[in-house]
């Protein structure tokens, strides 16, 4: 069986072509970095613009790379929730004119075909540019939300700390290469809700602001060698990636360091009480965040410690992609198909409750 997958969430155009046995026959991702680099974040306008253009090639290249043509597939599945509502738009559209639906769940299952293992069931942690989610996984088609992040995900978070640390968009990889040699003790940053045993949600709106006050705020920070300061003032002008890596002082490696360590104390402390609190042995992590290499460390630390399988798959599978809407095939086994009704689903996804 052959199925082609479409991904428009948020700022990559993707598609790929997948198999029934999980062979990845073609993957093709036209990222929007360039266009909303100068802009320090996703602009939903000129993203669902770039998403016109670009979706029709980027299926023609999938299908050509594959060596297929449209009437060789057996199902087309597109990411209908959730997202940037004019970018998921353009996708459900072109994946009606050619006809099935996954999301964000597909982060998960690229956890399933990275390791080519069953992971299922498991405790699925998706973070990302928009999202920062747990679920229990009891099985490929069956989700339920268990928490998530009651104000800004944890890679909009990365964006704006790095945005005012003066680090080029995407904040998250130029964050992760900022604290490299940096003291992650130096800045007693907030945990938000990590305190507390009954939640499984996260807050990553007043760590942000702690950095904020930090750098900008009355008393700030006062920093670098030549008398200049190392964190440029909120409103002028980032550096960008066309200018190469900014020098980073002492301080900006410190700050950094020390918000990514608040940040995976809050992913891996409520990911351990998912894990106690479902029972299951087995974490399967995803999305932007999860390419992070000391995140990856610290899940591995803490895989060892409490004696749990953990799964994160490659970094180029964890940012948005289309292989991982392979998912689809697990709904086209179980016959689960949508019509033409089918609608996209914008914005965060919620636990119940929440
Ligand atoms: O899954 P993704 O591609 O989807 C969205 O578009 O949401 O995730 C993008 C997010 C961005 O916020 C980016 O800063 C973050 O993931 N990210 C990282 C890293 N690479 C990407 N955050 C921390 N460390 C990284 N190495």
């Amino acid at each position: 069986m052959k199925l082609l997958t479409i991904e428009t969430t948020c700022d990559e155009t993707a598609a790929a072509v997948v198999t029934d046995r999980l062979e990845v026959l073609s993957s093709v991702v036209a990222s929007q970095d360039a266009l909303h680099e100068r802009f320090g974040g996703v602009v939903p306008e000129i993203a669902s613009r770039a998403h016109v253009e670009r979706i029709l090639p980027v299926i023609d290249e999938a299908l050509r790379k594959a060596n297929l043509s449209l009437s060789e597939l057996d199902a087309v599945a597109v990411a209908n929730t959730p997202g940037l509502a004019g970018s998921l738009l353009v996708g459900l559209a072109a994946a009606k004119a050619l006809c099935v639906a996954c999301d964000l769940q597909a982060h998960i299952y690229a956890c399933r075909l990275a390791s080519g293992q069953e992971v299922f069931p498991c405790v699925g942690l998706v973070v990302s540019g928009g999202h920062s989610n747990l679920y229990r996984c009891a099985g490929p088609t069956d989700f339920t939300p268990l928490g998530g992040t009651i104000d800004d995900a944890a890679g909009e978070a990365f964006d704006k700390v790095a945005s005012l640390l003066g680090l080029p968009y995407p904040g998250g990889p130029s964050i992760e290469r900022a604290a490299r040699g940096g003291d992650a003790r130096r800045y007693r940053f907030p945990r938000p809700l990590l305190d507390d045993p009954e939640r499984l949600d996260f807050s990553f709106s007043g760590l942000k602001t702690a950095v904020r006050y930090l750098v900008a705020g009355p008393g700030k920070l006062n920093v670098a060698a030549g008398g200049s300061s190392a964190f440029m003032p909120i409103g002028e002008p980032r550096a960008t990636m066309s200018t190469g890596e900014p020098p980073v002082t002492t301080e900006v490696a410190d700050v950094a360091a020390s918000f990514q360590e608040a940040v995976f104390d809050c992913l891996v402390g409520k990911a351990e009480l998912a894990l106690e609190k479902t029972g299951y042995k087995t974490l399967c992590v995803g999305g932007g965040v999860a390419a992070n290499g000391r995140f990856r460390e610290r899940l591995e630390e803490s895989a060892n410690s409490r004696g749990y399988v953990f799964h994160v798959p490659p970094p180029a599978l964890c940012t948005d992609n289309a292989v991982m809407g392979a998912i689809a095939i697990e709904r086209y086994r179980a016959g689960l198909f949508e019509d033409l009704s089918l609608d996209i689903g914008p914005g965060p996804e919620r636990a119940a409750g929440q």
